[in-house]
């Protein structure tokens, strides 16, 4: 049997990490600067994340969601005191997209409405609602375009006030800083300015935390700079460091019905034990601010990189966009200098290192990065 080949691949094989360095299986050491996509948050293979995981696994490692399952419990604590949002509910399941599945269907159980408004180059996922309001034809088909959309660019909450005037609008879907499309942050006062619209209208307001929360900004939630507080947020990536885990975090306004939501390896025990080892090392090491510290200094160091048009971002989640493609400096960034980056569309570059980056690294970086752009 083949690999159904959905992927243009890198022909390199990854079979060790250590940190913020991967080895392939030739021997060669990568500095990595994409985090497998953001995925990445404390550092790969850290060692009370792997005795975690097999303490755990020598236990149990899954049980049905029939029955009670104290880490779900304990997960919950945790992440409500981390991320401030103790009096929220948690349903945990194992990808972003359905995160955003779930959080879409809530709102529309909740409020008996169907159509979403969500943003131009959003990326919220490949399942059926969760694609339906991404911003991208190329990935929808036919069988997803039922569930009525209507994408808005950033900037102007007069637009969006228009659509929930026509009163058919059940949700608002944003990322806290559009990650796919090449790091956008649709702005503090944009988001305050949603809220109140979405709490004037009656529309749930989702925030998509699935790639820019978990640390990655130098806050725990990205939207969390604006002061706002969501009616659901959704989180996957960063919370499990690999191990598959995400979670859709619902406001005390919500009322849970049984069977409305379900899942069968949703929050069982390795994940729990996986996703509380996360925020352990996240508080233990101080991750967040490091993120917020060492992100800085990478950007105001490759702020004047030569040929760059923009550098965008918070923390540990930049772009890079330059006046010229960049696949040749991703190629040469890869091969030559050793260090994996990420890209959106043909101009940008997107740094997504784990949140351990320390400063040494950072400088590493710079350094290669400066040196792969004057060899170009
Ligand atoms: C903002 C955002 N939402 C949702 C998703 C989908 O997550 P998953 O691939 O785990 O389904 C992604 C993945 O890149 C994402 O960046």
């Amino acid at each position: 049997m083949n690999i159904f080949d959905v992927y243009p691949l890198f022909d390199i094989n990854i079979v060790k990490g250590e940190g913020c360095r991967i080895t392939d299986d030739a021997g060669n050491s990568y500095l990595d600067l994409y985090g497998g996509h953001a995925v990445i948050s404390i550092g790969h293979s850290h060692p009370l994340y792997i005795e975690a995981i097999n303490e755990q696994l020598a236990r149990i490692g899954f049980y049905s969601n029939y029955v009670v399952n104290s880490l779900q419990k304990q997960l919950a604590e945790r992440l409500g005191a981390a991320s401030g949002y103790e009096d929220y509910s948690l349903f945990l399941i194992n990808t972003g997209a359905e995160a955003n599945e779930n959080a879409l269907k809530l709102a529309s159980f909740h409020n008996g409405k169907r159509r979403a408004v969500a943003f131009r180059h959003s990326f919220h996922g490949r399942t059926s609602a969760a694609v339906r309001v991404t911003d991208n034809p190329a990935i929808l088909a036919p069988i997803n375009e039922g569930m009525p959309v209507t994408f808005l660019p950033f900037g102007d909450p007069a637009l969006a006030e228009d659509e929930f005037r026509r009163g058919d609008v059940s949700s608002l879907i944003v990322e806290g800083i559009q990650g796919v499309s090449g790091i956008y942050d649709p702005g503090d006062s944009f988001l305050r300015n949603l809220r109140s619209l979405c709490t004037q209208y009656g529309v749930c307001m989702i925030l998509d935390e699935v790639q820019s929360g978990y640390g990655r900004t130098g806050r725990f939630f990205a939207h969390q700079q604006s002061g706002i507080r969501p009616d659901i947020i959704t989180v996957a990536k960063g919370m499990g460091n690999g191990f598959p885990i995400g979670a859709t975090l619902i406001s005390p306004m919500f009322t849970p019905v049984h069977g409305m939501l379900g899942t069968t390896f949703g929050g069982n025990h390795l994940a729990c034990a996986a996703a509380i080892a996360v925020l352990n090392i996240i508080e233990q090491e101080k991750l967040i601010d490091n993120a917020r510290r060492v992100g800085t200094f990478l950007a105001d160091e490759l702020r004047s990189l030569p040929g760059l048009r923009e550098l965008r971002g918070r923390g540990l989640m930049i772009g890079l966009e330059f006046e010229k493609p960049v696949g040749d400096l991703r190629r040469r960034l890869l091969f030559e200098e050793k260090i994996f980056t990420g890209a959106a569309g043909t101009h940008t570059l997107r740094l997504l290192p784990p949140l351990s980056l320390s400063r040494e690294e950072a400088a590493e970086a710079i350094a290669k990065i400066q040196k792969a752009i004057y060899s170009l």
